[in-house]
Parts: C-alpha cells; structure tokens; sequence
C-alpha cells in the first residue's frame, strides 16, 4: 500500500481527520470566524455545504437557517448526521458534480476546504453544478501555497488534496462560473487560507 492510499484511509476515520485537521490549522477558531463573517446568514437562509465531510462547520448556523451538507463518503456524513441530531441540519449522500436540487434552490453555497481535491476538468463540473444550484451567494475556503515554510510544504504534500492552487488560480477557475466579489488571505497554524465571496452568474 502507498503512503497517500494508506494516509487516506486513515483519514476516512472522522476522529482522525478532525483530528489532524486541528493540528495543522493550529486550532480552529480563527477559521471558524473567518467563515462565519464571510457566509453572514440570514435568519431563514437555505445554506448548501458542498463536500461538508464531518460536518465541521455546520455548527455555525442556528435554528433559525435551514442547513444542508452533501458528501460522498458515507462515514463522514454517518458522523455528521449523528453529531446534529435533532437539529434542523441534514446530510445527504450526493456527488457535488451531479446534484439532485432544482436551479437556485440555496440561498448560499459552501465549498469549504473542497476546491484542492479536483483537477480542472472535475471542478469545472462542480462549479458549473454550483452556479445552478446558488440563489445569492457562494463562499469559498481552500489553501494558497506556502512556499518558503518547509514544514508548511511538508504537511500540504500530506494533504489529502493534490490541487492545491495559488491566488491566481484559484481566481481564475472560480471566474469562469462566478462573479468574484471579495478574496482575503488569512494564517492560522501551518496554513495559509484564501476566503473568496462570489455571487453565481445569470
Ligand atoms: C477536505 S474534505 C473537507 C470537508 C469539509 N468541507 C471540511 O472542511 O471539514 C473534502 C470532502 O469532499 C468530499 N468529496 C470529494 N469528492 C466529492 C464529490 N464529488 N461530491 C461530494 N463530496 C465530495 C470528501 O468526501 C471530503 O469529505
């Protein structure tokens, strides 16, 4: 077995990829308000979490905003739907580029730590999925490069994404299928972190 195969399905456990993903972000509560000012929802908003793994970030919606996650891997979303219980959040096991919503069914799209793991032709199928599906507003979260800290370049070639673009890449991709309304870099732990606002194209 290789080290990535082998690092992915170690990652697959939920604990050990919240885990690892603490560490290398170096907490998380910088993320965490990075994230909520950007998304800002509105009491009543219908909020789509493209990719939402564990569910990390659902809990920084209230009751009041009706939250949806997709993924692919069963186990995340066993963990998130177990973690939410009770409260107005589902999780859906669907492929981000073939969703079953209807045109402009989400007040906000998420794409969370998502935008890394696909190469272009995948996440232009994505993006395309995603300007159907938003009504407003689409936030993006994902890592910029860090090329002069070898520690920091050590822990992205761990990363489970092999896509890891820098600004001007990231813009030039998410501009093919929005219009970009906002970019700030932040840095937490090992990471640097693009938070891009977009809004979907007619
Ligand atoms: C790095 S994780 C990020 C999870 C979450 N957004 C977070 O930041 O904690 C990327 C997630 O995308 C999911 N994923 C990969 N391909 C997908 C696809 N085609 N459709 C939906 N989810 C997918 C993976 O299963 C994984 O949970």
């Amino acid at each position: 077995m290789n080290l990535k195969k082998f690092k992915n399905e170690i990652l697959d456990a939920p604990f050990l990829f919240n885990l690892v993903r603490s560490i290398l972000i170096g907490g998380k509560t910088k993320m965490y308000t990075q994230i909520k000012n950007a998304v800002n929802a509105n009491p009543n908003s219908r909020v789509l979490d493209v990719g939402c793994g564990t569910g990390e970030f659902a809990f920084l919606f209230n009751e009041s905003v009706d939250y949806t996650g997709i993924d692919l891997n069963k186990h995340f979303l066993a963990h998130a739907s177990l973690t939410y219980k009770n409260q107005n959040k589902r999780f859906i096991q669907m492929n981000a580029a073939k969703m079953d919503f209807k045109q402009k069914e989400f007040d906000i799209v998420l794409l969370l730590s998502f935008m890394h793991h696909f190469p272009g032709e995948t996440l232009n199928k994505i993006l395309k999925e995603v300007n159907r599906v938003a009504k407003s507003r689409i936030i993006v979260l994902d890592p910029i490069p860090r090329k002069y800290n070898p520690l920091s370049k050590l822990f992205y070639a761990l990363d489970r994404g092999d896509f890891i673009r820098n600004k001007k890449e990231q813009l030039t991709v998410l501009d093919k299928h929005f219009k970009i309304e906002g970019y700030k870099e932040f840095k937490t732990g090992l990471y640097t972190l693009s938070i891009i606002q977009c809004s979907p194209n007619p």
